[in-house]
């Protein structure tokens, strides 16, 4: 029974710095943790190496259905797909860029459904994404829309992608990332939104210690 279980949803364009705060928060209140993108970035390493086209969608959607992902609970967690450690090529930009594609696919999305919600369980789960209050766990008790400005999510991303050694330039990744946030934002298919009723955190101007903290109040501890 799936609903006695509680999930922080935390939903939010790329660079607001939902991927350290919900894994800080999961590790805090000792719950699972979903890190949904890298499902469909993972797909999209599938994809490329099977050389399907995108217009192939159901083919794509199979793919989705049979893929061996694995996540380790290491620090930082490693990513294995059909038994091959991708973890480091899930951070790319090209893989999100591959990961936006595929995500923008109807029958990809449903074809990850499942897969998804079996991560609820107890004794509660952090999900990390773009539709996990408004799709994948609508009746998730709290929920957060974190936020940034284009200008500050580019130069987080920049830091962080530098510190793993990937070389790109600050103009081409803002290019990049307002790109990959209009596709999130104005697809069909689960569009990037604000949930119902979900806390809108803008953390533009705010440390990642009270964003995890104003994370941590919204399920009522402090
Ligand atoms: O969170 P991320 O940057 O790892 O996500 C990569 C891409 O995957 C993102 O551009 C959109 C897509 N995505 C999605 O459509 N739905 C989710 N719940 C998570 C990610």
């Amino acid at each position: 029974m799936s609903h006695v279980v509680p999930v922080l949803a935390i939903d939010g364009p790329s660079g607001s710095g939902k991927g350290t705060v919900s894994r800080a928060v999961a590790r805090r209140l000792g719950w699972n943790f979903l890190d949904s993108g890298a499902i469909y970035r993972a797909l999209g390493l599938a994809v490329e190496r099977d050389g399907l086209s995108l217009d192939d969608q159901d083919a794509v959607a199979r793919l989705a259905g049979r893929m061996d992902l694995r996540f380790s609970s290491g620090e930082p967690p490693s990513v294995w797909l059909d038994q091959i450690d991708v973890t480091d090529r899930i951070p790319t930009e090209s893989c999100g860029a591959m990961a936006s594609a595929v995500a923008a696919l109807k029958p990809v999305r449903q074809a990850l459904l499942q897969k998804q919600r079996d991560f609820r369980q107890l004794p509660g789960l952090v999900a990390d994404g773009r539709d996990m209050g408004t799709v994948v766990f609508p009746d998730a008790e709290f929920k957060v829309f974190l936020t940034a400005s284009a200008a500050v999510r580019a130069q987080r991303r920049h830091k962080q992608l530098k510190e793993k050694g990937v070389d790109v330039t600050l103009a081409r990744l803002t290019k990049d990332i307002e790109e990959r946030d209009e596709r999130d934002r104005t697809r069909a298919e689960a569009p990037l939104r604000i949930a119902d009723g979900a806390l809108v955190i803008d953390s533009s101007d705010l440390g990642i210690d009270e964003v995890i903290a104003r994370c941590l109040a919204v399920v009522g501890v402090l």
